[in-house]
């Protein structure tokens, strides 16, 4: 009876669909500015209600499991590129295991071997690219990243085997596979279309791959490797069942789907705010200098805490552009909304949106400005938020580690609860070394010289990606 006020549009199935999809934090804001916090629209036919602010993300992303299901919103879309048996095709209880089984392996002395791996693949990258030959030039620096953040993920995450192979197949496989991942596929998701032949030809030969892989691996004596594959290779469920390799599999296309778009958008919009920003990438040279030493000297873990400006970088370019605008959950039970008249019903989707807060001038003072320096306290554009740190915050235990109880935070790139990313502390870290190697290697600006701008943001996949072509112009350090 009493639903949220609903954005007007002229046709039913149409609806919002098509202001939403052009610029989504611009329809978050403008209704918002209408309605207030809550206020539903249609999308694809389907009435969805927006609650923004941290009272909506806690509201959406802390709800019970009784009132809201992940499963059913993005698992037509996932379940043909990952495969069976994964993330959202299995009970929940199921994904928050294969979480907890994930987590575990991305410890310290896992880290420990990353950073150098990043590093070598970082410098072997710009040696041999040809379009890094000259001692200057400009470069699409989208499709750079694209290709940098895959080559040290895979890596990292699923051995040299597996890396080693993105150097011919595996590079065209992900590609037929990353077509699954397009608006249509949400519209039409039952469409017979050529691109939905070929991601299923492509997730076939990927998962074989990886199986062949796996059976070679076991074959060999690796003690030391410290990639999720080889962990997953010999890790339990709770009762006691090994992963099976088909699962195992299809977590590792999972896990390079879920990394490769929200790493590369993010490290494309770090270097485009960078080349905007020539002092910045000279205090982090001059700070590199200053925790690492001379530019021979290799990073490492350790470095990575101290390097303080590098990961404040990432932070505030999370908050401006945070690669996922929209998380979408299904409503199971009518949901009052507190301290208003409004309930939610079943048929809705709800939908949050953390960027909007985490561009609102209530906590962030001069919300539009990029600015890495407002994450020292002592800023005047430090957050107007109360900030907490670590171990006085009440934690909460999902199934996959203990985190952070509250959702209320108008800050929350990495989202919250249930859902919330395991890979934050491997993003950080694979964003933190390839912005160092840059910076090592090379002085960037904008292509016409212009400061403190970007270009706008594409959010025709369903991730907010910066406009091609995004250039930026470089210059060797070292000729
Ligand atoms: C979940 C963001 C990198 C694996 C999420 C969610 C967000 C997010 C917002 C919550 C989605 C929801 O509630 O529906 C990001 C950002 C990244 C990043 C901004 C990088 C800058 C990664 C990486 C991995 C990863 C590198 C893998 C190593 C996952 C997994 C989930 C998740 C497994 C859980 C999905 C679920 O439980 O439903 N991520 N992510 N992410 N992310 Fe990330």
């Amino acid at each position: 009876p009493n639903e949220p006020p609903v954005v007007f549009h002229l046709f039913p199935i149409i609806g919002s669909t098509i202001t939403y999809g052009m610029d989504p934090p611009r329809f978050f804001v403008e209704n918002r500015n209408k309605f207030g916090n809550v206020f539903t629209f249609v999308l694809l036919g389907k009435k969805t209600t927006v609650f923004v602010g941290p009272d909506g993300n806690e509201f959406i992303l802390n709800a019970k499991q009784k009132d809201v299901n992940a499963e059913e919103i993005y698992g037509v879309l996932t379940t043909p590129v990952f495969g069976k048996d994964v993330v959202y095709d299995c009970p929940n209880s199921k994904l928050m295991e294969q979480k907890r089984l994930i987590k575990a392996t991305l410890t310290t002395e896992a880290f420990r071997q990353y950073v150098p791996i990043i590093e070598a693949e970082c410098y072997s990258y710009f040696k041999k690219n040809p379009d890094f030959k000259p001692d200057a030039g400009v470069v699409d620096i989208a499709k750079k990243m694209a290709q940098l953040t895959i080559f040290t993920a895979s890596h990292c995450l699923q051995g040299k085997i597996v890396r080693d192979q993105f150097d011919e197949s595996l590079a065209d496989l992900y590609h037929d596979l990353d077509m699954g991942f397009t608006p249509i596929n949400f519209m039409l998701p039952w469409a017979p279309l050529p691109q939905n032949r070929r991601r299923d030809q492509a997730r076939e030969t990927v998962a074989k791959i990886y199986r062949d892989t796996m059976a070679a691996r076991r074959r060999s004596d690796e003690k030391d490797a410290q990639d999720i594959m080889h962990h997953l290779m010999y890790a339990t469920y709770k009762n006691g069942q090994p992963v099976p390799e088909h699962e195992i599999a299809h977590i590792m296309i999972a896990l390079l789907m879920a990394g490769q778009h929200s790493s590369s958008a993010t490290s494309t919009w770090i270097m485009l705010r960078l080349a905007s920003r020539p002092d910045i990438v000279e205090e982090l040279y001059q700070e590199q200098l200053r925790v690492v030493g001379a530019p021979d000297t290799a990073f490492a873990y350790e470095h990575l805490a101290r390097l303080t400006l590098h990961a404040n970088v990432i932070k505030e370019t999370l908050r401006q552009h945070a690669p996922i605008h929209s998380i979408m959950r299904k409503v199971k039970q009518p949901m009052h909304i507190p301290g208003t008249k409004f309930t939610v019903p079943p048929s809705h989707t709800l939908m949050a949106a953390p960027g909007v807060s985490g561009n609102d001038a209530e906590f962030f003072p001069e919300p539009s400005e990029w600015d890495p320096h407002r994450w020292e306290p002592e800023s005047p554009l430090a957050p107007r938020l109360p900030i907490k740190t670590g171990d006085d915050e009440e934690k909460v235990d999902y199934g996959y580690g203990l985190i952070s109880k509250g959702a209320s935070s108008p800050y929350l790139p990495f989202g919250a609860g249930r859902h919330r990313c395991i890979g934050e502390q491997f993003a950080y870290l694979q964003l933190q070394v390839i912005t160092a190697c840059m910076v090592r290697l090379f002085k960037i600006r904008t292509v016409d010289g212009s400061t403190r701008k970007v270009p706008g943001t594409d959010y025709s996949s369903l991730f907010s990606k910066a406009l091609e072509p995004a250039e930026i112009y470089w210059e060797k350090r070292e000729k």
